[in-house]
């Protein structure tokens, strides 16, 4: 049969794709038989939209190249200095798994070709780790019709499954609900905003980066009118799959809902806090009337939010995932060191129950040391 490949390259004429299939095993000089070529055309139009993209400049495109490079050094840094802490050498470490930073999600039903952006360049982290990176965890699930997210459920059943049902809670940013049902099935979705914005309105009013146990909306008093508002979003009663971020949940969504209210900064902190856990405890409600929710991510300190979550969730045991084995502040860390280790061995990271992707698939790009 030889030993074939396929070449694929489109140079910067941008005149149409060469696409070459060869056999390495042949006997010629050079040992490159070209079997078959194919020059595939371009769309005029996809060609206009290249070649505009490339037009230089200062520009959104080159500050995320800059910032991709940036972020990987950071990524390397941290892991270097992880590994120093320990005394541990990087060539006992088998990979490295790096989710890498957001930069935009534009999931399935938002744009025409959904697409996901985490930036942290993976080849620079492997470089200069000398160990194996592996990354670019979401996007195959989204090249099946998957969201992409959330990731975390396949680790959490792994983790946490039990002959009962579970809810899992991640408090980030956005926040996202896994169920764990008894019978092995596993559910989940982001369930909207976590902390953002309870962090950029802190941050707006009192310059600080967050909002301490929830003191601050703790000292508020929630607005009915502005939590309806909030809570009127489509997004909150949409049927799963679904997922978000910051291009849905933002300042701009925030100051269109409050539009015309005259309301105390602290009683915006308060609705928002609110808002999380509404958003959270409905989704919790609409898995199963009562049962055990583990709760991480920043999100678990913040005792003004856990108060509100209580208080909607009375049926519920509510506790870290600290008292089931995994400390809440690293669990989603130690979610992508183990989507690696899936990777690395060849087995699925996403649940297509959750994402919406057409089947199980393993995860992610491997960049060798
Ligand atoms: N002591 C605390 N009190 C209240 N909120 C906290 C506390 N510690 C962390 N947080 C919140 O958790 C956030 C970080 O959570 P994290 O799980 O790391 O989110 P992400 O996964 O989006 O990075 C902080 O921005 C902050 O809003
Ligand atoms: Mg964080």
């Amino acid at each position: 049969m030889g030993e074939l490949y396929v070449g694929l390259m489109s140079g910067t004429s941008v005149d149409c794709i060469d696409a070459v299939l060869v056999d390495f095993s042949g006997e010629t000089s050079s040992g490159a038989d070209i079997v078959a070529t194919l020059g595939h055309p371009i769309p005029p139009i996809l060609r206009d939209a290249v070649l505009a993209l490339c037009a230089p400049g200062p520009s959104e495109l080159d500050r995320a190249g800059q910032l991709d490079c940036q972020l990987g050094q950071l990524f390397a840094d941290a892991t270097l200095a992880l590994l120093e802490n320990t005394g541990i050498e990087p060539a006992v470490v088998t990979a490295i798994g790096s989710h890498g930073q957001t930069v935009r999600h534009r999931p399935p039903g938002s744009v025409a070709y959904p697409f996901t952006m985490q930036l942290g360049d993976p080849n620079t982290i492997a470089t200069r780790t000398g160990i194996t990176t592996v990354a670019d965890f979401r996007r195959r699930d989204m090249a099946l019709g998957g969201q992409g997210a959330p990731l975390m459920p396949a680790f959490h059943k792994a983790a946490f499954s039990a002959d009962r049902d579970r809810a899992v809670v991640n408090i980030g940013g956005m926040a996202n609900i896994t169920e764990l049902c008894a019978d092995g099935t596993v559910r989940g979705y982001d369930t909207g905003p976590g902390n953002a914005l309870l962090d950029y309105w802190i941050g707006l009013h009192r310059s600080e980066p967050f909002d301490r146990d929830g003191a601050w909306a703790a000292s508020g008093r929630v607005s009915p009118e502005l939590l309806n508002r909030l809570m009127a979003d489509p997004y909150f009663n949409a049927p799963p799959p679904k997922s978000t971020g910051r291009e849905a949940f933002n300042p701009t969504w925030l100051e269109r809902a409050g539009e015309g209210l005259e309301l105390a900064p602290a009683d915006v902190q308060a609705t928002l806090a609110e808002v999380t856990a509404a958003s959270i405890a409905d989704a919790v409600h609409a898995f199963a009337n009562g049962g055990e929710l583990l709760i991480c991510g920043g999100g678990a300190r913040n005792g003004d939010l856990m108060r509100r979550l209580r208080r909607r969730l009375p049926t519920w045991s509510i506790a870290s995932t600290g008292n089931y084995g995994i400390d809440a502040d690293w669990l989603e860390a130690v979610g992508f060191a183990w989507l690696a280790r899936q990777t690395m061995r060849g087995l699925p990271g996403n649940c297509p129950g959750v994402t919406g992707a057409d089947r199980e698939t393993i995860l992610g790009g491997i960049y060798p040391a």
